[in-house]
């Protein structure tokens, strides 16, 4: 297993170009279930979690080709002849269940395993089924596996989802595109991957009204055509690296940044002392003083703080100017960084979904483990700015969200590799 040695190395300065999102990608990939003609994805994120959906795609009859280095995704789904996906794919990747909703609206039948359990928390797919069955599919939990049909179609129907997910109403949006008459969500999620969905399915010939509002209404339509379409900047890859100088010191720009879709998480790094400015082609970070200061975070459904940077966030906070308060209301079980942070010395104590951190004025390397994918880039910005060598391990976490991280970081100045193992 391959782990990342990071050393301390002072200010960053440099410029960073920002991938198209992860979590975008694995949303509009799913998608070209919904029509026998080709969808092309441009600026597509090249990470392990798309090499997974490519592979599902793929066992369902989907054809896949990877151009252009991987930034350009041709998908045809005319010759599907498989309507299950297997628990072997799906356990690797919860976003696998996004292909349920397609393949239930255009082929009346699917039978998808139900994801295993996950290092952040329990994260059932109830509200995905539920928001299914309100447009009259027939579910049965057999064998670890959601058979699913709708005999004579999916049918247009009021849904209101009793907590906002997004992969719910992302699987609910995509099967009402062809489902017969009208349906609305309500409460449903905001954030810019949905839009970006909505605005593909709407190049394919989709209805849709009212994307990233939380009503959306859609107009059932018989069929679907081909499209193609670039993948939205990456927010949490971009708020990632906007940290990076916040860490530092130094000056940093995100090509492809835009504060949009990162406005909670701006104010955050203004109130912490963090300088964002636009520039022609993004955004410029820099720190105003030697040291952070404390605030308090909630993470919030969008257009709130995303609890994607949370961690990383926390990293950060770890050596401001006095107590911060993180309170983690998506996830529950989403701290596991924080015991890998005490080891670099961090002052952190978590009770429940809450987690005070009283700054100290330095961290010191130390051996990690990456526990999930947000938690590992954390210790990766952590070990920049600490003192002396942070290695850390089972990096695959970092893989799947975050593409050549040692030579965008490189780039810049820092003093990071990969040790293959
Ligand atoms: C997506 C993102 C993930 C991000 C999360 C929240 C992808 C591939 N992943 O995950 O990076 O952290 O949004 O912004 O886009 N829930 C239920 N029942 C369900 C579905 C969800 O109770 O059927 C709960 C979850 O346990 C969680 C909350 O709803 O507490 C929000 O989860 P959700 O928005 O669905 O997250 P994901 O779509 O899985």
């Amino acid at each position: 297993m391959d782990s990342i040695l990071v050393k301390g190395n002072g200010p960053l300065n440099g410029t960073i170009p920002i991938a198209g999102a992860k979590n975008a990608c694995l949303t509009l990939m799913p998608a070209t279930l919904l029509s026998e003609e080709p969808l092309t994805l441009t600026n597509a994120p090249r990470l392990s979690d798309i090499k997974t959906m490519t592979a599902l795609l793929q066992s369902l009859g989907a054809e896949v080709s990877s151009l252009q280095g991987g930034q350009v995704l041709a998908l045809s789904s005319h010759d599907i002849y498989n309507q299950k996906a297997d628990y072997d794919i799906v356990r690797k990747m919860r976003a696998s269940i996004l292909v349920l909703g397609p393949l239930l609206a255009r082929f009346g039948h699917a039978v998808v395993s139900l994801p295993g359990g996950c290092a952040i928390g329990a994260r059932p797919v109830d509200l995905h089924l539920r928001a299914l069955e309100a447009m009259g599919a027939e579910l049965e939990l057999k064998d670890g596996y959601v058979h699913a049909s709708a005999p004579g179609g999916l049918k247009g129907g009021t849904f209101e989802f009793p907590i906002v997910s997004v992969g719910a109403t992302e699987n609910a949006l995509m099967a009402a595109t062809l489902a017969k008459g009208t349906t609305v969500l309500k409460n449903a999620a905001r954030e810019p991957e949905i839009v970006d969905l909505a605005h593909c399915l709407q190049k394919m010939g989709a209805q849709i009204e009212g994307e990233g509002t939380s009503t959306i209404t859609i107009q059932g339509v018989d069929r679907l055509s081909g499209a193609t379409h670039p993948v939205v900047t990456d927010r949490i890859e971009l708020g990632t690296y906007m940290l990076a100088p916040a860490f530092t010191g130094g000056e940093v720009e995100l090509l492809g940044g835009r504060i949009d879709l990162v406005g909670a998480f701006c104010e955050k790094l203004d109130a912490a002392g963090i300088e964002v400015t636009e520039t022609k082609k993004g955004l410029k970070v820099a720190r105003r003083g030697d040291r952070v200061k404390a605030v308090d975070v909630v993470t919030e459904p969008f257009p709130g703080f995303p609890t994607d940077l949370q961690a990383q966030m926390m990293a950060l906070l770890c050596t401001a100017e006095g107590t911060s308060v993180l309170e983690e209301k998506i996830f529950e079980n989403r701290f596991m960084h924080a015991p890998e942070l005490i080891r670099m010395g961090a002052n952190i104590e978590v009770h429940g979904g809450t987690a005070t951190v009283h700054g100290v004025e330095h961290l010191r390397g130390a051996p990690v483990m990456a526990t999930d994918l947000r938690a590992s880039v954390s210790l990766i910005l952590a070990g920049l700015a600490a003192e002396g060598e942070t290695i850390v391990s089972r990096v695959y976490h970092l893989d799947r969200g975050y593409e050549r991280v040692e030579e965008k970081l490189r780039a810049c100045g820092a003093q990071i590799e990969r040790i293959e193992g």
